[in-house]
């Protein structure tokens, strides 16, 4: 069923008419052209596909695009702010990180996992400044 969702995408307030069916990866990687999050596993295992949802790290793969409707989603792409790249990016570029598979799968759980734990968990009760 055709459904109108309305998100915040890397800062950015969005609108999309699609099938509710739908997860968030295929929406973010088909529709938006960001191709940060990559398909894996699919059921939620690899995290390849992560992305952060408000103050969580998500699996998009199994996320169905209608449960982030009214939610901040940040993809990979979305962490350089101002035409600066986050400090996590720019340290992979700096130390030759690489995406040692051949959808650049590794690299993405990587970033997805460091960018949980450095970004988002201090801003979470209990989280390390
Ligand atoms: S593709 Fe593996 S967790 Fe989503």
């Amino acid at each position: 069923m055709e459904v109108t969702i309305r998100f915040t995408l890397n800062r950015r307030p969005v609108t999309l008419r699609t099938d509710g069916d739908r997860t968030l990866l295929s929406v973010l990687r088909s529709d938006f052209d960001l191709t940060g999050a990559k398909y894996g596993c699919g059921v939620g295992l690899c995290g390849a596909c992560t992305v952060i949802v408000g103050e969580r790290a998500v699996r998009t793969c199994t996320k169905p695009i209608t449960a982030v409707a009214g939610q901040e989603v940040l993809t990979v792409e979305g962490l350089a702010h101002d035409a600066a790249l986050h400090p996590l990016q720019q340290a992979f570029i700096d130390h030759g990180a690489v995406q040692p598979t051949e959808k650049g799968a590794l690299t993405q759980v990587y970033l997805g996992g460091i960018t949980f734990e450095l970004v988002v968990s201090p801003l979470r009760p209990g989280g390390s400044a």
